[in-house]
């Protein structure tokens, strides 16, 4: 084995030098390069499915790391609440009269009721000026204070000094609400590293939810996430996008402990195809995919026919085209991005389960779950953010689409050309959570997952950093 199997070997031209001949002015963020070597070992494939991992990332992960729960602009009024939830945790999340926002176990200091019900009840807004418990009527104020208990005669011997609502750690990023479970969690700054510094020059606190779809998924959450943290499987499982994605061109990069990074080209042929004339990628790309059309984009929209002109690229062109498309159905001029900034789809993996798209032009955010206590399933949420004009006020959220188990993406037009896209990985996902279970729970036959060294990169960062929390 060499030494340093991750340099020399890759196909050319790297995203570096795409970038580089795009000659024009990205942010800092695109230059940054850091894959460093983590070794090339088998993951054990239980992890994936048994139930003791499962029960091990329920009391080790989720209660002690930084962890989407909503977005900002889902609960904008005093006394608007949401439930978030994962595994059996439950969450409310409140915005209180002085219009922070705070979250609290989702759980009654009487008898424990579910204050809100979660469920597939999660994600529903509602709005009060108390928080009530819906079975004897214990209530608190927007603020988590004890406000009322009926009866009051009959209990005593509770110490209304130690009957505020159970609260847990919620501050933001970029328009998100995170939440941390862990009194001794450090402050979600530290916890993003370096992803603030990156994304200041795309603040998505500036963006709105102009979709949200919500789908079971028939896979762990690790299964479903990790179809979209590599490339490597577009040349099989997505080759209608060859024409048009530089995907063995795309750059891997892991920044600390919670963030990693994946840059992939669009505008490019793949290397793995025969050589193609600039006409044909541009050809493709607007024959296969309709792209980041803009909010409300249904599956009617199509883009015009490009020509490229000799000695233009592709690549300048469709980036042109879409600043166009971008700025006419936003109302927010895209004209100062960069090509790279506006094209190519640069996901950030927050650990261990956000993914938002950095670079303004692609507003495509993942969050992946487990399903409740089933670790066979999953919940993935899909949302486009994008901009609007910041004169005016903020659109509402689209309402969610909740997908079931067995329904397909094409259920959520609103996705438009990326619901083909998914339902290709979707396709996958039980073929790969039942191929592991081929040798049995005991992981009889080969008993892990082999990575490759560059391109699978991110999966064995976030892995690395899951057994970390977990101590195994
Ligand atoms: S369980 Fe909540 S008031 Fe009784
Ligand atoms: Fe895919």
């Amino acid at each position: 084995m060499r030494d340093d199997p991750l340099s020399d070997q890759r196909p050319r031209p790297t995203f570096q030098e795409i970038l580089a001949s795009d000659a024009d002015s990205p942010p800092l963020a695109m230059f940054a390069e850091n894959a460093p070597w983590l070794g090339s070992g088998d993951i054990d494939k239980a992890r994936y499915f048994s139930r003791s991992w499962h029960d091990l990332e329920m009391e080790r992960l989720w209660p002690r790391i930084w962890q989407m729960a909503c977005r900002e602009e889902q609960i904008p009024e005093i006394g608007d609440s949401i439930v978030y939830e994962v595994g059996s945790y439950s969450i409310l999340l409140v915005r209180g009269v002085d219009t922070q926002i705070r979250a609290f176990f989702n759980s009654c200091l009487h008898r424990g009721t579910q204050l809100r019900p979660g469920g597939r009840g999660e994600g529903e807004v509602v709005s009060t000026s108390m928080i009530t418990c819906p079975f004897h009527g214990w209530s608190w104020n927007l603020d988590g204070s004890l406000a009322h208990i009926p009866t009051r005669w009959d209990f005593a011997h509770v110490d209304e000094a130690n009957s505020d609502l159970r609260q847990v750690k919620a501050q933001t990023w970029g328009g998100f609400v995170f939440i941390n479970m862990d009194e001794a969690a450090g402050p979600l700054e530290d916890y993003l590293g370096d992803l603030v510094g990156h994304f200041e020059r795309w603040p998505l606190e500036d963006r709105y939810i102009a979709a949200h779809v919500q789908k079971i998924m028939p896979c762990n959450w690790k299964i479903a996430q990790e179809a979209f943290i590599e490339v490597l499987h577009v040349e099989t499982t997505h080759p209608q996008t060859l024409p048009y994605i530089g995907d063995v061109n795309s750059q891997y990069d892991v920044f600390g402990s919670h963030v990693n990074r994946m840059i992939t080209p669009q505008g490019v042929a793949s290397p793995l195809l025969p050589s193609l004339e600039e006409q044909q990628i541009a050809d493709s790309f607007i024959k296969e995919l309709a792209g980041s059309p803009g909010p409300g984009a249904d599956e009617n929209f199509s883009l015009p026919r490009m020509e490229i002109a000799p000695g233009e690229t592709a690549r300048k062109s469709m980036a042109a085209l879409m600043r166009g498309n971008l700025t006419a159905t936003t109302g927010v001029d895209h004209s100062g991005l960069s090509i790279t900034e506006t094209l190519d789809t640069t996901m950030y993996q927050v650990f261990p389960n956000l993914m938002p798209c950095g670079g303004g032009g692609v507003p495509v955010v993942f969050r992946f779950r487990p399903n409740g206590d089933d670790p066979d399933t999953s919940i993935m949420d899909v949302m486009l953010l994008y901009a609007f004009p910041q004169d005016r006020a903020r659109p509402d959220p689209a309402p969610m689409t909740k997908l079931g188990i067995e329904d397909s993406w094409f259920k959520a037009p609103e996705l438009g050309g990326i619901a083909a896209i998914f339902e290709q990985d979707t396709a996958n996902m039980p073929l790969v959570h039942r191929g592991m279970k081929a040798g049995g729970r005991q992981t009889l036959g080969k008993p892990g997952v082999t990575l490759a060294n560059y391109q699978e990169l991110r999966i064995r960062h976030y892995h690395m950093t899951l057994d970390r929390y977990l101590g195994v």
